[in-house]
């Protein structure tokens, strides 16, 4: 996978940032805003949403795999995740794992200036993972 650019970096940053501010967190007042973007160049944005029943809640990045994916777009090449202020958020194991059957995606977070941003590898934050090859 190449490299994307700061400024497509920048843009889905935004993305996660606004989608954030519609998240439904009343339990954890914890907000989490995820920005995909596809092959295509269009994106799909997802945010956490709580129940009151709290295992039932859905993360930030779930939500926006089931955005892309009912949008008919499967090829992930980066997701960018936004939660407080400019510390880094990467995705829960559980996320890791649902993002890691769509490919090797770039991850992008914040990150306190000068840097404003650090990006991984799906593989660095999750290696050796099972997936569907491990089902044969
Ligand atoms: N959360 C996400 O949406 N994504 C993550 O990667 C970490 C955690 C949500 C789940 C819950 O609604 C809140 O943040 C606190 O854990």
């Amino acid at each position: 996978m190449t490299a994307i650019d700061d400024d497509i970096i920048a843009a889905l940053l935004a993305q996660a940032q606004t989608v954030r501010e519609r998240a439904y967190a009343p339990y954890s007042n914890f907000p989490v805003g995820a920005a995909l973007l596809l092959n295509d160049g269009s994106t799909a944005v997802g945010c956490n949403v709580e129940n009151a029943s709290y295992p039932l809640g859905l993360c930030a990045e779930r939500s926006a795999v089931a955005n892309a994916v009912a949008a008919g777009n499967r090829h992930f090449v980066a997701v960018a995740v936004v939660g407080r202020g400019s510390r880094t958020l990467w995705p829960c194991g559980g996320c890791r794992q649902v993002l890691s059957e769509f490919g090797d995606l770039w991850v992008v977070s914040r990150a306190p200036s000068p840097s404003r941003w650090v990006k991984r590898r799906l593989s660095q934050l999750l290696p050796e993972s099972f997936g569907e090859e491990d089902l044969t």
